[in-house]
């Protein structure tokens, strides 16, 4: 398996957000994450992401065990994560290019000859790089130089996961990636999603409230419930009341 959480809890003050939570990813495999508010869905996928450390239990990849201190460490790992609020990490007014590159510019020097060390933005290199990966992503953009501002909510969202996929992920983690998007934007992004799985080979974990895509995209869904996982099936071997009725509890 590629990734696997052992016996992981975490908790926020009294709030106990995880209870010996036990997840595996494995090779190109696509997880559905679900359950209700307050489940411990997007508490997992920051441990995954390196946001915060679990309180207990242990973190492997490939075989061996590892602590992601910050975000920068678990990216170091192939790990990478469109969060629930895209917003928070695109910058609005900035430019297409500029939200794919962010803190990661290209550069290249000034006068190659003379003065090597002065260094100026490959401007030119990130708008081609930007447009290549955006057509893979098949989500249209119009032009890379205008402001995130001035785009849809599914075309933001494409921009996001454009800059995921830049940077190679072995293992992409969506938080609710379609909860802001309109019903073609939904459908777009999820065939996607299904791509970057099944061409790219990418493993990923996506987090969704909609019993209806997850059943759509995944290989497998996993049960979260009061911070404890509380079972996992394959869409093509339950219902989906079954799953409503492992999200709500009872019979
Ligand atoms: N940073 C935080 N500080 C305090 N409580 C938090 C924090 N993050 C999450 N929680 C609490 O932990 C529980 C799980 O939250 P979360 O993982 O966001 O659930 P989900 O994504 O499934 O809705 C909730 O009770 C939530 O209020
Ligand atoms: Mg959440």
């Amino acid at each position: 398996m590629l990734l696997q959480l052992e016996n992981v809890s975490k908790s926020f003050g009294e709030v106990r957000a995880l209870e010996n939570v036990s997840f595996v990813l494995n090779y190109h495999e696509i997880v559905g994450l679900v359950g209700g508010n307050g489940a411990g869905k997007s508490t997992l996928i920051k441990i995954l992401a390196g946001v915060f450390p679990p309180d207990k239990g242990r973190i492997y990849l490939e075989g061996q065990e590892v602590v992601f201190r910050n975000p920068k460490e678990a990216h170091n790992h192939g790990i990478y994560t469109v969060h629930q609020k895209m917003e928070e990490i695109l910058a609005p007014h900035h430019d297409v290019t500029a939200n794919i590159f962010m803190g990661e510019e290209v550069t290249r020097p000034l006068f190659r000859s003379f003065i090597p060390f002065i260094k100026v933005l490959a401007k030119r290199e990130m708008e081609k790089e930007a447009e290549e990966i955006l057509s893979r992503v098949g989500i249209r953009i119009d032009s890379v130089r205008r402001p995130i501002v001035s785009y849809s909510g599914g075309q933001r969202q494409a921009v996001a996961l454009a800059r995921a996929i830049r940077k190679k992920p072995k293992i992409l983690l969506l938080d609710e990636p379609t909860a802001a998007l309109g019903v073609k934007e939904k459908f777009q992004v999820l065939r996607l999603i299904r791509r970057l799985g099944k061409e790219e080979g990418i493993s990923i974990v996506i987090v969704s409230h909609n019993l209806e895509e997850v059943f759509e995209v995944v290989d497998r869904i996993v049960v979260l419930r009061n911070g404890q996982v509380v079972g996992e099936c394959s869409p093509s071997q339950a219902t989906k009341e079954r799953v409503v009725q492992m999200i709500v509890g009872g019979e």
